[in-house]
Formats: structure tokens, sequence, C-alpha cells
């Protein structure tokens, strides 16, 4: 099993992604949420890297993010796994601009995920999913896209048990 998640946030910029990145010890709350569910399961985890970082200040990677989805681009990343080598794949990221950050779109492009399984999990500002599992679906139509968890990324330090729940169910 493999958990692969993008977040614009390091640990240096956490603090500056001003309100919309609250602190969850030193990780963004997507990777806070990878964290937890690989504390449960026996999975790789890796990083989707953009080639280009999102900038520190909110706005600016904002502005970027919505231009990126107006011109669908396909924004460059690096991933130091193949993906194909899995056959159950967690896949996080931030829900923006109502739907997948466009570097998801390049990362479901770019890997054959035909007859594996892929488990969405997100975080929000209020979208909770966005549509996005349905999406993923759509991008993936030769895989089986499970039912994700959507956390708010405000509340994602306590989310820990809503996981551990979700995964459960899984039968993880
Ligand atoms: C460019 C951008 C667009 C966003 N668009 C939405 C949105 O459409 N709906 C929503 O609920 N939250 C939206 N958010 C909020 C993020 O999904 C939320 O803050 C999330 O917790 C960020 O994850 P992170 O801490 O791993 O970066 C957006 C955030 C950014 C930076």
């Amino acid at each position: 099993m493999l958990i692969v998640y993008f977040s614009p946030a390091n640990a240096d910029r956490v603090d500056a992604v001003s309100g919309a990145t609250p602190r969850t010890g030193d990780v963004s709350s997507v990777e806070y949420i990878a964290q937890i569910i690989g504390g449960q399961v026996d999975a790789d985890t890796a990083k989707i890297v953009p080639a280009d970082p999102y900038p520190i200040v909110y706005d600016d990677t904002a502005n970027r993010a919505k231009s990126e989805q107006d011109q669908d681009a396909r924004p460059a990343f690096e991933l130091d796994v193949n993906p194909e080598d899995y056959d159950v794949i967690f896949v996080g990221y931030p829900v923006w601009w109502y739907h997948l950050p466009m570097i998801m779109q390049s990362f479901f492009d770019s890997y054959d995920f035909g007859g594996k399984t892929i488990i969405p999990f997100n975080t929000h500002a209020g979208s909770r999913d966005g549509g996005t599992y349905r999406e993923i679906a759509a991008l993936e139509p030769d895989a089986s896209v499970l039912d994700g968890i959507a956390v708010a990324g405000e509340r994602a330090s306590d989310a820990e048990k809503d996981v551990l729940t979700w995964l459960a169910g899984l039968r993880y």
C-alpha cells in the first residue's frame, strides 16, 4: 500500500499560510491526516512535490491555483516512488477552488491506475470533498475509488478518532 499526498505547505510555511492552515504540530493538515493513516496501515508514504513551489503568501497561492484551474494547467511535480508498484493507494490533497488542485490532475494523468484501489482523503474549509471523489472516479474509470474522508483543515488536529473509525470501516 502507498500513502501519497499533496500539500503546498511545508514545516517552514505552515505558520505563514495565514488563516488557511492552522498548525497541527509542525505539519499541514493534509500531511497530518497522512501521518494518522500511516500510523494505522502498513504502507509507504510519499509526497507530491511541486516542481515550482507554491508561494508562501496565501493570496498568492490562491491566485496561482485559480489561474492554473482557468488554464486547465498540469503543473509538474516530483514523486520519489512509482504508484504503479502498489495495489492500494491512499491519495491526499486539499480542496482548491471547489476542485482537485490541478497538480492532482497531473498526478492522475501520469500513471496507469487500472485495477488499483484508490482511497482519497482531503482537507477543506467547508466544501467537504467538493465532489473531488467523483472527479477522481471520472479520471480513473478502471480503478476502484473508495469513499474517502474529508476533514476540515481547522479541525485536523482533532481528527484522529474519525480517521481511525473511517479506516476501520474500510477494514484497515
Ligand atoms: C488555493 C486555495 C483554494 C482553496 N479552495 C477551497 C475551497 O474551494 N473549498 C474549501 O472548503 N476550502 C478551500 N481551501 C482551503 C483548504 O482546502 C484548507 O485550508 C485545507 O485545510 C488546506 O490543507 P493544507 O493545510 O494541507 O494546506 C482553499 C485553500 C487554498 C490555498
